[in-house]
Parts: structure tokens; C-alpha cells; sequence
């Protein structure tokens, strides 16, 4: 019998004797199935209740990680980018910097135009207002009380609107009502919500020729950057700003990869607000994109359910604050999945927590200048104020 386990041919045959003999239907078709049972050998059991179970489980667990881990087969890169050189250095004449990037001076600067959509990014907003202020003519800022995926949200601009008197003579603010229309696909009520930020610029007096800077309120970019683009004649109608990405704060430095944010020379009727690819050039290093770089544990979470890839809070501990704090300081991934590459060697390159970088050069001005403020966006403090 043993030898039978290791042997199908032989169990076959013992099974043939017992299955030939006759006996009533009942009796027949029991010791049928217990032929058949016994056909299965030894290895086809450990198939049927554990690898299969196994597999199952790890399919539920890590599905998410599995596709993304064979993204290379699925999807390919886009088309590379052309990137344009930038050149700056605050003793060189804006007239020379314009000449190294083939650009003529203008005899007065573009007016500037930042709009954003406001989600909850009350710190980021600070620092990037503060930025970019001496540069910008108007601030252009549009809330909605519902998320992307349709969760209604505080008007967490106007509650803290006294934390920006600063820009109150420059903003034009607007407040859109959310559609919650129920299981939409969250990028149509992101393109309503930019549709109604193109209004609320030409509400802000927007004309041709003005630089409109397209971006998240995370994409920073740099003030000489801006000042750069405003002096200087003939640049592109159209220039994606090349950002270096951080995550939770600028401990966590990840590569220079954010692209989405653009500027524009705003032409009526023809520009339109969007955070996709419009353009082929590049503008390289240009600012700072920092993703999850919020104050409190209870910003986290709240982004976390409100994010437009909502699927991906899979299990309700993701949101547990302690695993927060954690995967935070460790410069995990909140959701746990796999970096978002093209290519195995990337994935791989990538894989595991982000090592920790205590260069806190080249940073916006008005976080050093503040640093007491924002330490936790500084190397070294990982922790968060809980509540
Ligand atoms: C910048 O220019 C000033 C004045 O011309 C000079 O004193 C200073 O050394 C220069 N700094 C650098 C870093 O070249
Ligand atoms: C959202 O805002 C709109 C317009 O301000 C308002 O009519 C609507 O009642 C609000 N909805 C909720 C759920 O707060
Ligand atoms: C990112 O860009 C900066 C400035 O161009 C450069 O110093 C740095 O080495 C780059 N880092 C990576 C990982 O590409």
C-alpha cells in the first residue's frame, strides 16, 4: 500500500479489482468515490488543501503587489521626456541666465498665476505660498466639499483662511459643491473640479501671455525657477517642471521623476487647466514634489481614504495610527505595495524602505526660516504630532 502513494499506475490497478466487483447502486457508487479518493496520490492532496488554499490566501494578500510587480509585461513606459538644461546661481544676472537657456530678457516680468485645487495640504500650501511669493501676481485657490471619490469634506481653507491673510490681496478663492454621485470613477469628478478651476481664473482676471503655474499644492516649484520663466522672452508655450519627489517630509528623498506639474503661457480659449502630460520638455529641477508631508496622523489617514486610487487601502489596520507612525519613520510604503517602475531592474532597485537623507540643502527658504515650526519635515524628525 505505502508504495501505492508514490505509484498512480499501481493504485489504478487495485482500484480496477475493487470496482469491478458487483453490489447494490449505493454500495457501488460509495466505493466508486473511494476509488476515486484513493486515486489521488499523496502529492495531489498536498495540492487540493494546502497549496492551493496557500495560493488563494496570497493571491487576496498580495494580488495588489503581484500585478505590480509584472507591470514591465503589462505596461510600458511613456515617451521619454526632452530635458531642457537649467542653469542658476543667485550671483549670475538674470540677462546671463536667460542667454544660457537661449532666451532673450523681457523688458518687464510676466505676471504669474499659481492655481491649485485644495484638498487638506494646509502646511504645504504655507510653504508654498510663502515660496513663490515675491513672484506671484495671483493666487488662484478652488475647495470642494467632496473628495475625488466622493466623500464629503470640510472647507479646510476657509477654517483656517486666517493662517493666510499673507496672500489676501492676491487670492481669488472659490468653493465648488461636490456631486456625490455614488461608484463614479473618481477622475471624472477630478476633471469637473479642474473644469470649474479654468472659470475661476478668468475670474482672477487671467490674460493672454500670463505664466499659469498647473499643479498639487505638494509640487512645489522654486522661486527662482518662476522668476526665471518670467523674465525671460521666447520660452515654451508649454514646460512640465521636473521635480525632486519626497515622501512624508524632506528626510525621505525618493528621485527626480515628478513631472505633472507645467507652467503655461496662458492663451484664451486654448489653455486648459490639467495635471497629465501636455508637452515634451522637461524644465529639469525645478522644485520639490513632497507627498504625504503632513503635521498630524489624522492627515494621513484622511488623505489615505480620500486618495483617488481609493482601492488601495485594502485592510482597515492600514489605517491604524500606530502603523502609521511606523511605516513613516521607516520610509515604508502606506499601502504597502511595490514601487511604481517600468522595469524589473527598477522594481527591484527600489523594493524596501527608502534610506533616510540628512542633506537639508537646497529646501524652500521659508522652512529653514521656520524650521521650529516644521521640524517634522526636517531630517531626523520622523515623529508626528497625534489628534
Ligand atoms: C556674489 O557676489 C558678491 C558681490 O558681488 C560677492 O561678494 C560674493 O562673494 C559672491 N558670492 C559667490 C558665492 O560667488
Ligand atoms: C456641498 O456644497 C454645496 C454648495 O456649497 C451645498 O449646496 C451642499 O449642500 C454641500 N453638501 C454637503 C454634503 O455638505
Ligand atoms: C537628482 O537631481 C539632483 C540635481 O540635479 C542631483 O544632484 C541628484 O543626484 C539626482 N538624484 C537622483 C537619484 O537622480
Amino acid at each position: 500500500m505505502s508504495e501505492g502513494y508514490y505509484n498512480s499506475k499501481k493504485t489504478d490497478d487495485i482500484c480496477d479489482d475493487v470496482c469491478g466487483q458487483q453490489g447494490t447502486r449505493a454500495a457501488l457508487s460509495m466505493s466508486r468515490l473511494r476509488c476515486i479518493l484513493r486515486g489521488f496520490d499523496f502529492k495531489t492532496y498536498i495540492f487540493l488543501f494546502i497549496v492551493i488554499p496557500v495560493g488563494i490566501l496570497g493571491l487576496y494578500l498580495h494580488g495588489q503587489k503581484i500585478t505590480y510587480f509584472l507591470r514591465p509585461l503589462w505596461e510600458s513606459p511613456q515617451k521619454p521626456f526632452h530635458e531642457i538644461p537649467h542653469y542658476y546661481h543667485e550671483n549670475v544676472s538674470m540677462e546671463s541666465l536667460c542667454k544660457l537657456h537661449g532666451w532673450g530678457i523681457r523688458e518687464s516680468p510676466r505676471r504669474v498665476f499659481d492655481a491649485v485645487l485644495f484638498n487638506n495640504e494646509v502646511d504645504m500650501l504655507t510653504i508654498r505660498w510663502k515660496e513663490m511669493y515675491p513672484y506671484v501676481t495671483q493666487y488662484v485657490l478652488l475647495e470642494s466639499n467632496s473628495t475625488f471619490t466622493g466623500i464629503v469634506k470640510p472647507l479646510l481653507f476657509a477654517n483656517n483662511r486666517d493662517r493666510f491673510k499673507f496672500v489676501e490681496s492676491r487670492l481669488t478663492y472659490g468653493v465648488i459643491g461636490g456631486r456625490f454621485k455614488r461608484d463614479e470613477n473618481p477622475f471624472v469628478e477630478e476633471a469637473y473640479q479642474r473644469v470649474a478651476l479654468d472659470q475661476l481664473l478668468r475670474i482672477g482676471g487671467i490674460e493672454d501671455d500670463d505664466l499659469l503655474i498647473m499643479s498639487d499644492v505638494d509640487e512645489i516649484p522654486s522661486a527662482h525657477t518662476i522668476n526665471l520663466l518670467r523674465w525671460c522672452d521666447n520660452i515654451p508655450s508649454v514646460l512640465h517642471l521636473q521635480m525632486r519627489n519626497y515622501l512624508y517630509s524632506f528626510e525621505f528623498f525618493l528621485d527626480n521623476k515628478s513631472w505633472r506639474a507645467s507652467i503655461h503661457r496662458y492663451q484664451t480659449g486654448k489653455t486648459r487647466y490639467a495635471h497629465y502630460r501636455q508637452a515634451d520638455l522637461l524644465f529639469s529641477d525645478s522644485g520639490w514634489h513632497c507627498s504625504f508631508c503632513f503635521r498630524h496622523i489624522s492627515e494621513f489617514i484622511f488623505k489615505m481614504k480620500a486618495y483617488s486610487h481609493n482601492d488601495r487601502v485594502r485592510f482597515p489596520h492600514y489605517l491604524n495610527p500606530d502603523r502609521i507612525q511606523d511605516v513613516i519613520c521607516k520610509g515604508d510604503d502606506l499601502f504597502d505595495m511595490l514601487p511604481e517602475e517600468y522595469t524589473f531592474k527598477e522594481i527591484i532597485g527600489k523594493m524596501g524602505s527608502i534610506p533616510h537623507s540628512y542633506s537639508a540643502v537646497h529646501l524652500p527658504a521659508y522652512l529653514l526660516n521656520n524650521a521650529d515650526e516644521y521640524r517634522f519635515l526636517l531630517p531626523g524628525n520622523c515623529r508626528r504630532e497625534s489628534g
